[in-house]
């Protein structure tokens, strides 16, 4: 098959690659950009261990065409870079959320998306959000008191509002 090149931006880069058309954006991650931190589990859905955010939305890169992502934004646990190391992988690293360390990438994009869009979850919605991605070696609950910690950390850094002036 006849590749195609790809223009995108990847953690704030302009990138032009060429990709064939049968390959996923986790193929074209790892193997053409060198962005290892992107993982694949189970390649075909089930274990959110590829998870990335495409356009602000975290999207499973195995289930995801390269070609599909033409002019898209997306953002990898490599681009995390705000910080020297952003809330979630301390608070993962604190909490004892990551042990084998293979899911924990999918985890935080995946965390990350979820406290960008409501930063105070209650651990229901921190579960329900998380439903995708799993885990063998944590049981789970070690993951959920890593992202409570983050998103305390994320909500204290967020600057105060200014006061109003009457
Ligand atoms: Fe993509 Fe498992 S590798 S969901
Ligand atoms: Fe090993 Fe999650 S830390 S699979």
């Amino acid at each position: 098959m006849s590749k195609k090149l790809l223009k995108l931006r990847v953690n704030g880069r302009a990138i032009e690659v060429a990709a064939e058309p049968h390959h996923t954006l986790a193929q074209v991650l790892r193997n053409e950009l060198n962005l290892t931190g992107t993982k694949v589990g189970c390649d075909m859905g089930t274990c959110g261990c590829c998870t990335v955010h495409i356009d602000g939305k975290a999207k499973l890169s195995c289930l995801t065409l390269a070609l599909e992502c033409q002019g898209s934004e997306v953002r990898t646990i490599e681009g995390l870079n705000e910080y020297s190391m952003h809330p979630l992988q301390k608070a993962f690293a604190e909490c004892g959320g990551s042990q084998c360390g293979y899911c924990t990438p999918g985890f935080i994009m995946k965390s990350c998306e979820l406290l960008e869009r409501n930063p105070d979850p209650t651990r229901e919605e921190i579960k329900e959000a998380l439903a995708g991605n799993l885990c063998r070696c944590t049981g789970f609950m070690k993951i959920y008191d890593a992202v409570e910690q983050a998103a305390e950390q994320l909500r204290k850094k967020q600057p105060e509002p200014s006061p109003v002036k009457v």
